[in-house]
């Protein structure tokens, strides 16, 4: 291992067998963490090209089962975020277009780096369980046309356990690791054709709309070599997604959202995205169409009530989706005020993810254990007035002392200017 470390820290590229080999180590624990996370760190300072990132994809995929969903009928859609800060638009995305008649098969990850993950927002509903065979997962889908599952030592092991170390040693934001991480997991799932929400911007792991383009091409491209459709939409993540930020804060809002009352740049994302996915399976002819209908599920109530069908399936208490006053909440809360009036000119979503980690909402290491309440609702968004002293935001912990740490990092997330500024766009574009 040392010799791979060594060669791709002085930037050669790695044969397949030494690809795989690292691989199969990791995943077998004959080679240690502190290898790899430094291999890691070596590959993201040297890259991979795309031949190396392909056979790393094929290594990651093959670690695990490949779990055949053809017992299902019809196109099944699988969607995934590259990761953003009060991106939960899973939460809502899955109920929504499976009421829509989809077939939506998800396995989700965990809150990585500055960013929230799927499965710690679903494990503030109390009783809720991803982790489950791939037969279950496969029964759910079948019967309620949405499953959300964890990886397990039969699911993508390889991608859980990279996932987890890259989380911790500052490797997360690499082309070819996240390109190999997405695709890995989302091939071992078997769907037919797969929604990539492309996060670009500050609080994203893909900083520019460049890179984002590099990384849709080689997603769409590993996609069509397995005769699978991909849509990537490549995303805005300058300021966070909506308003809440925390794992049963984020549930709070992605249930407003499907009962017709969420945020307006999380209500269109998801329409957008969701819509692109009627569409890979057959079930909106246009764009808007496949809005349009989504509209109605919303309005019908339907996308609310296959979420709370969702959470019952997977042993979750649904008196917390029907009354979510009752989800966890810190013990303490703190008003963040503004030091000055005038427009928010700038709210870093990265310094917004950084402060709602700080505050227990995330882990600053393998082992932290989250607090699930904990969190930031934000008051004011970017273009909003605000009045000095009046709030931007309300954090929650259940230790106070968390609250000057994080507050260090609200000072650096927002800017308040006399001029209002330009909105960023919401969707950058769809590539296919
Ligand atoms: N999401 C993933 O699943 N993997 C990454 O590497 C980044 C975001």
């Amino acid at each position: 291992m040392i010799e791979l470390i060594k060669k791709k820290r002085d930037g050669h590229a790695l044969s397949e067998e030494e690809i795989r080999t690292i691989i199969r180590g990791f995943v077998d624990e004959s080679i240690p963490d502190y290898q790899i996370a430094s291999w890691l760190m070596a590959v993201f300072f040297r890259g991979m090209d795309d031949v190396e990132t392909a056979i790393l994809t094929d290594a990651i995929m093959r670690s695990g089962d490949l779990i055949d969903l053809n017992d299902i009928p019809g196109i099944k859609v699988d969607k995934h975020s590259t990761g953003g800060v009060g991106d939960k638009t899973t939460l809502v995305l899955g109920p929504l277009v499976a009421a829509a008649g989809v077939y939506v098969p998800k396995m989700s990850g965990r809150g990585l780096g500055h960013t929230g993950g799927t499965l710690d927002k679903l494990e503030s509903i109390p009783g809720f369980k991803t982790d489950m065979t791939t037969e279950a997962f496969i029964e759910r889908v079948k019967a309620h046309h949405l499953a959300i599952c964890s990886q397990n030592e039969k699911l993508v092991p390889a991608d859980k356990k990279l996932y987890a170390l890259r989380d911790v040693t500052a490797t997360v934001d690499n082309i070819s690791l996240i390109a190999s991480s997405v695709m890995s997991k989302k091939l071992a799932c078997g769907a037919d054709a797969i929604l990539i929400d492309l996060k670009v911007g500050d609080g994203a792991f893909v900083k520019t709309v460049e890179d984002a383009d590099k990384l849709a091409t080689i997603m769409i491209n590993t996609a069509k070599q397995m005769n699978k459709k991909l849509i990537a939409v490549i995303s805005g993540m300058e300021e966070p997604l909506g308003y809440n930020i925390g794992n049963a804060l984020e549930v709070r809002e992605a249930i407003e959202t499907l009962q017709g009352h969420g945020p307006a740049d999380l209500t269109e994302l998801c329409l957008s995205l969701g819509s692109y996915m009627l569409m890979m399976a057959g079930k909106a002819t246009s764009h808007e169409a496949g809005k349009e209908t989504l509209r109605e599920v919303i309005a019908q109530g339907q996308a609310f009530a296959k979420f709370v069908e969702m959470v019952q399936s997977q042993g979750g208490d649904t008196s917390y989706i029907t009354n979510p006053e009752k989800l966890p909440t810190s013990s303490f809360s703190h008003v963040y005020e503004a030091k000055t009036s005038g427009y928010i000119s700038h709210l870093s979503a990265m310094d917004i993810g950084l402060a709602s980690v700080k505050l227990g909402a995330g882990r600053e290491t393998k082992d932290s254990v989250l607090d699930l309440g904990a969190g930031i609702l934000l008051k004011k968004k970017m273009g909003d007035w605000v009045e000095a002293g009046a709030p931007l935001a309300v954090l929650y912990a259940n230790d106070t002392s968390l609250f000057a740490k994080a507050a260090h990092y609200l000072d650096e997330a927002f800017v308040i200017s006399t001029t209002k500024p330009e909105p960023y766009p919401l969707i950058y574009k769809a590539i296919q």
